[in-house]
């Protein structure tokens, strides 16, 4: 397995272009299935879950692929196979979101029930429960979700609690419906409301796009579509709490600061300076780091409060700041794997539970294992922060989600260099 060879205390200065945003483009992707026709999806990151994506729609009978660097062009005039096989579901959980656009365009699905992962069981249940509340007859064989529906119908549907990925499900199911769905409870994180976009440019019929109460006239067909995904939030935040950590200074290019408030406004609280503007069209976020950051205290919660996908990176800033802070993960049970890495790296945390309390001080470099993605993204902050050398082991946790992370770092000034797997 490659690692990650990094030396610590080099200053992050300069620029860096936020790719497009992994949790957008999965569900867009998805969505290309419910239209006959070739959609050209721009602005894709070049991701290792990207790429397990596309061989599931290529294996349900459509024909994707990279048209460019940054560009996919899917061509789903055909489907073959309404299969999402567990080969691929288990390596990422997220293709599950090929069940709402199969049931929607041909009346069946045969998806793999998504395994857990290292930070929580991750059932899925309100996906399934939405689609029965749509109509749809589900039975649960041999590890595999066997869907089937004459035809979808519009129902009124509260999820039991917000889910990104259940409310993108039931949405791509809703817009080929008989009649109107309301999904009240919905979530309303960023990539939501660019896949509710991206399908009335398809010809859907979405109102309350960004409230937790979306409504769904149904339409007869969707047309194949040009869309360009929104930009990365969660690496926009990754590479501001680098630079915060490391007393550094940094301007991210192609993002809106409307898409991390919540991060941003921790980040001042922080001590970071942070402005952020639009210069010949571009978005920007630009921090200029305190001498010494502040340790903050966070709750992890729905858009617009603060992302558990920025949770691990806090926790390694806060190792090196001021001060205490109390860190309450309330979306997932298991994301706290990050901890005994960074203790190890001389970290002085205690956790129990959800709930963990960061005391500052300083870190040293030592080797650390990476345990899941923004797991991986908190050792790298700790890391760059740390005295010395770290070599995080297992990083193909962090090729799922941040597209030429080395390099990006480089161009900052960070010491930083993959260490290949003997083959
Ligand atoms: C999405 O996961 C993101 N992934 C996650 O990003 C992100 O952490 C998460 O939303 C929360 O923001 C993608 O968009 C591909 P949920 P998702 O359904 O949709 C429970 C990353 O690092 N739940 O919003 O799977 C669930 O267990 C990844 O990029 C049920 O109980 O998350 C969790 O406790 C990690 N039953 C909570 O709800 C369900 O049917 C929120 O999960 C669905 C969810």
């Amino acid at each position: 397995m490659d690692k990650l060879k990094i030396t610590g205390g080099q200053t992050l200065k300069g620029e860096v272009q936020i790719s497009g945003a992994k949790n957008a483009v999965l569900p867009i992707l998805a969505a290309t299935l419910l239209a006959p026709g070739i959609s050209i999806i721009d602005n894709v990151p070049r991701l290792r879950d990207v790429n397990t994506l596309l061989q599931v729609l290529n294996a349900i009978g459509a024909k994707a692929a990279w048209s460019s660097d940054n560009q996919v062009t899917v061509d789903a005039t055909e489907i073959s196979n309404p299969t999402a096989p567990y080969e691929l579901v288990k390596t990422m959980r997220a293709s599950v979101l090929v069940l709402g656009p199969l049931l929607a365009r041909i009346g069946q699905a045969r998806v793999s029930l998504p395994g857990g992962c290292a930070i929580g069981a991750r059932p899925v249940d309100q996906h399934i429960k939405g689609m029965r509340a749509l109509g749809a007859n589900i039975e649960i064989l041999e590890g595999y979700i066997e869907a089937k529906a004459e035809k979808l119908t519009g129902t009124r549907f509260v999820s039991d609690m917000v889910t990104v990925t259940g409310t993108e499900n039931l949405l791509m199911a809703a817009v080929l419906a008989d009649g109107e769905t309301i999904l009240e409870n919905a979530a309303c994180e960023p990539e939501v409301v660019d896949l509710a976009n991206m399908l009335n440019k398809m010809g859907a019929k979405i109102t309350g796009i960004g409230t937790p109460r979306l409504e769904i006239q149904g339409v007869q067909q969707l047309k194949a579509v040009n869309y360009r995904t929104l930009p990365d939030r969660i690496e926009a935040g990754t590479y501001l709490v680098a630079a915060a950590a490391t007393g550094g200074e940094v301007i991210l290019r192609g993002i809106a600061i409307q898409l991390l408030e919540a991060v941003c406004e921790k980040l001042t609280e922080s001590g970071a300076e942070i402005t952020s503007g639009t210069e010949n069209g571009v978005d920007f976020i630009k921090l200029k780091s305190s001498a010494k950051p502040q340790a903050v205290s966070i709750r992890t919660a729905p858009f617009p409060a603060f992302p558990t996908d920025m949770q691990a990176q806090f926790m390694a800033l806060n190792c090196i700041a001021n001060g205490a802070g109390v860190i309450v993960e309330n979306i997932f049970e298991n994301r706290f794997m990050h901890i005994p890495e960074l203790i190890r790296m001389g970290a002085k945390i205690e956790f129990s539970a959800n709930t963990a309390t960061t005391t500052g001080g300083k870190l040293r470099g030592a080797p650390v294992m990476a345990t899941d993605l923004r797991a991986s993204a908190g050792l790298i902050i700790a890391a760059l922060a740390a005295e010395g050398e770290t070599i995080i082991d297992r990083i193909y946790h962090l090729d799922r989600g941040y597209e030429k992370i080395e390099e990006k770092l480089s161009i900052l000034g960070a010491k930083v260099e993959r260490i290949k797997a003997n083959k």
